[in-house]
């Protein structure tokens, strides 16, 4: 297929290309490098043997989103692009409304004027808000976000639902991921956070660098088996390659379908830290901080309908995620 990757110069979306290319699909990328650098493009470019069609651009510009489709016969769209700092979210919601939530309305519209109805979509298990089952399956009733960040994803989620439900030639597919870290084990591409990561990994990654003095481990009174908040994280290639599969529901027209992309195990916060060092036989110095704001004591996937439907399945264990993040760190100190 000839897939439209919006988003594809960041973090997750750099990834799925190399899987698509691999299984022998077409991209075009699109991307206003707000929050990525174009070597990441180059860089897939150097790992799958062929140049990347790009297009710097912003997906709420209606006239270049015209010119694309006008120019490219595309079957798919995976929709990465949008702002996801969860804090930034909480200070800068309008910016988070107008770019996620106007960004897809102006993509989806651009869409269907080309007779393209197949979009996979970037979602979140911060979707199911304090999630009253865990582990979290797709049945898992949506929650309230505790953050604008959130609310765009649960937001667009329902107007992608509302799509389907109006005209049920599009099929739409929306991926809840759960906690992404890993990074391609060429040590070629990985995340590559601006400023102070907010993130798990690659705040570890960057006290194993020497940039940060130690970790903040935020919170050990939770209600888990050591105090700390349990995740489900799950590799980035894992996550890529759960696009491919995607690819196959739109396929054969699914319509509307929802998968969690998590391994179902769940890691708490000092789980982490020994399991990275262990992996790399590097001393991570933590100390105990409050809690943050907002975090929630565990959060895991049940991730068996993408099995069953997807035959998807997560292959990496967290000794891998840990190895791959720090190859890639150790390699890029700077990042790109
Ligand atoms: P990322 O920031 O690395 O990638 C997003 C890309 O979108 C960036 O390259 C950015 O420049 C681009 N972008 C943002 N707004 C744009 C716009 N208006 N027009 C064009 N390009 C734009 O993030 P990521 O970690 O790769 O995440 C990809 C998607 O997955 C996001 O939608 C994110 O919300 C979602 N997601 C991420 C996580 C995570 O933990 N990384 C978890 C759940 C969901
Ligand atoms: N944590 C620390 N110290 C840090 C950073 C994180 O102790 O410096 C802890 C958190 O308190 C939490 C765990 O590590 O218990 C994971 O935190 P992350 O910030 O890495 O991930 P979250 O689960 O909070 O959120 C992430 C994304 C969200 C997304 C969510 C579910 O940031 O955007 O996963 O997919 F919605």
């Amino acid at each position: 297929m000839n897939i439209l990757v919006t988003g594809g110069a960041g973090f997750i979306g750099s990834h799925t290309i190399i899987e698509l290319i691999q299984a022998h699909h077409q991209v075009v990328v699109i991307d206003n490098l707000c929050n990525s650098n174009p070597e990441s493009l180059r860089r897939v470019a150097t790992i799958v043997g062929q140049e990347i069609p790009f297009y710097k651009a912003d997906i709420r510009d209606r006239q270049r989103l015209e010119e694309i489709f006008s120019s490219h016969s595309i079957d798919a769209c995976i929709h990465f692009a949008g702002l996801k700092a969860v804090g930034e979210s909480v200070s800068m919601p309008w910016e988070y409304y107008d770019n996620n939530i106007n960004g897809t309305l102006t993509l989806l519209d651009v869409m269907r004027q080309h007779h393209c109805k197949n979009i996979i979509f970037s979602s979140s298990a911060t979707v199911y808000g304090s999630p009253v089952e865990i582990p979290i399956t797709e049945n898992c009733p949506k929650g309230q976000c505790t953050n604008p960040y959130g609310w765009t994803k649960s937001m667009l989620e329902q107007i992608l639902t509302d799509m389907h439900t109006a005209d049920s030639e599009w099929n739409v597919v929306l991926l809840r991921y759960f906690n992404p870290i890993g990074a391609h084990p060429s040590g070629l591409i990985g995340e590559n956070p601006n400023g102070i990561p907010n993130n798990l990994m690659p705040y570890i990654t960057q006290v194993a660098i020497g940039k940060r003095a130690e970790l903040g481990v935020f919170g050990n009174d939770y209600d888990t088996h050591d105090g700390t908040g349990v995740r489900d994280y799950i590799h980035v290639v894992d996550l890529a390659a759960g696009h491919v599969k995607a690819l196959q529901a739109i396929e054969r027209n699914c319509g509307l379908d929802i998968y969690n992309l998590g391994t179902g195990k769940g890691y708490s916060v000092l789980d982490v830290i020994h399991a990275f060092e262990e992996a790399n036989n590097i001393k991570i110095p933590y100390s105990i901080k409050p809690r943050r704001a907002g975090d929630i004591a565990t959060c895991f996937s049940d991730p068996s309908k993408a099995y069953r439907e997807l035959g998807w399945l997560a292959q990496y264990d967290i000794t891998e995620m840990c190895r791959d993040s720090w190859n890639w760190q150790r390699n890029n100190p700077e990042g790109f």
